[in-house]
C-alpha cells in the first residue's frame, strides 16, 4: 500500500506491526518524549493519514499544513479532545479514537482513586517515606469507609459502567447522570438510580467523572457544584481535565465544601495547579488510566486497523465523526 501514514507519537509495537503487515511504510515519532509542535508541523506535511496521541494538538494549524490529501486522524484513545472534529469533518477528514480496549483499567484507575482518597493511602504512605515517626492507634489517619455509600457517576459509558460494578462489588451504591438514561437492563445490573446532576451532587458521597471534554462538558463541575456537594464528599476524574475547574476545585477544598478529589488528569496537563500539590487530601496521578502494557498494546493495535482500513478505501472501524 502506498498510502502515506504518519505515526506522531511513539506507539507500542503492536500498532507498528499492523501497518507494515498492511504494507504500509509509516514515517514514525521513536522518541519517548512527545513531539514538538515545530517538528509536528514538519512531519505531517503531505500525510494521507495521521496516527496521533492525545499530547499533540491537532488543530486547524496542523490540518492545513499537512495538506488536502489528508484523509484522516487516527487517535490512540478513547478521548478526542485534543483533535479539532468539526474542523476535520468539515474538511472531509475522517477522526477515529479507541474506545472499548480501555475500558477495564481506566475503571481500576477510577476504583484504585476512590480507594486512595478515602481511606488515606497516598498520605499515609507518604509518611513511610518520609521516616516521619508513627504508630498504630485507635483514631490514627482515619478515613471514610465506602459500603453503604453512593457513588455518583458522571457519564454512564463503557468506563462508568465498568466503575460501578467495582464499586458495587465494594459495597456502594449507584446513582448516574447520562445526557441519555442507560438501557433498563444496565440499570438493573447496577441497581442504578437515575438522577438529575443536581440530586446526583447533593446526594453522592463520591462523584466519578466518566463523560467526554467538550464544549458542552467544559467546566461542567465548578464553584457552584462543589458548593452542592456533601462537605464529607470525594470527587474522582480520570476523565479529562478541562472537565472541572481546578482553580475553582482549589477553593472549594479550601473552604471545605467537599473533603477531598483523587485526579488521573488535569485541566492544563501536564501542569497541575499549585494548589492541589501540597494537600493531603487529594491524591494526583499522572494520567495512567490506560497504562498497562496490554491496553496501551491495544490501543495502538486498534489505533492502525483504523488507519489501515481507511488507508485501502475501506470502512473504519471506530470513527468518531
Ligand atoms: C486516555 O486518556 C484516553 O483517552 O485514551
Amino acid at each position: 500500500m502506498t498510502a502515506k501514514v504518519v505515526v506522531t507519537g511513539k506507539i507500542p509495537q503492536s500498532g507498528l506491526d499492523v501497518l507494515a503487515n498492511a504494507g504500509i511504510t509509516v514515517t514514525a515519532w521513536t522518541n519517548d518524549e512527545a513531539i514538538s509542535r515545530d517538528e509536528l508541523m514538519q512531519v505531517v506535511v503531505g500525510a494521507e493519514v495521521l496516527v496521533t496521541l492525545l499530547t499533540e494538538k491537532i488543530d486547524a494549524g496542523v490540518l492545513v499544513a499537512a495538506g488536502p490529501q489528508l484523509r484522516a486522524v487516527c487517535n490512540v484513545a478513547v478521548g478526542y479532545n485534543n483533535i479539532d472534529v468539526p474542523g476535520c469533518t468539515h474538511r472531509g477528514i475522517t477522526v477515529t479514537n479507541t474506545p472499548g480496549v480501555l475500558t477495564e483499567s481506566t475503571a481500576d484507575i477510577a476504583l484504585a482513586l476512590i480507594l486512595m482518597v478515602t481511606r488515606r493511602l497516598a498520605e499515609g504512605e507518604r509518611v513511610i517515606r518520609s521516616q516521619t515517626p508513627w504508630q498504630w492507634g485507635m483514631n490514627y489517619m482515619l478515613g471514610s469507609a465506602i459500603q453503604g455509600k453512593q457513588l455518583g457517576i458522571i457519564g454512564m459509558g463503557a468506563i462508568g459502567a465498568a466503575t460501578a460494578r467495582r464499586a458495587s462489588a465494594c459495597g456502594m451504591s449507584i446513582a448516574y447522570t447520562n445526557r441519555r438514561p442507560v438501557s433498563a437492563e444496565l440499570e438493573r445490573e447496577l441497581a442504578a438510580t437515575n438522577m438529575s446532576m443536581k440530586d446526583l451532587l447533593t446526594s453522592s458521597d463520591v462523584v466519578s467523572i466518566h463523560c467526554p471534554s467538550n464544549e458542552s462538558t467544559f467546566h461542567l463541575l465548578a464553584e457552584a457544584e462543589f458548593a452542592l456537594m456533601k462537605k464529607s464528599a470525594f470527587l474522582i476524574n480520570t476523565a479529562r481535565g478541562p472537565i472541572v475547574d481546578e482553580a475553582g476545585l482549589v477553593l472549594a477544598l479550601e473552604k471545605g465544601e467537599i473533603a477531598g478529589a483523587g485526579l488521573d488528569v488535569y485541566e492544563h496537563e501536564p501542569v497541575v495547579h499549585s494548589g492541589l500539590l501540597n494537600r493531603d487530601d487529594v491524591v494526583l496521578l499522572p494520567h495512567l488510566g490506560s497504562a498497562t502494557e496490554e491496553t496501551r498494546s491495544a490501543m495502538a493495535s486498534l489505533a492502525a486497523h483504523n488507519a489501515v482500513a481507511i488507508a485501502s478505501g475501506g470502512v473504519p472501524l471506530t470513527p468518531v465523526n
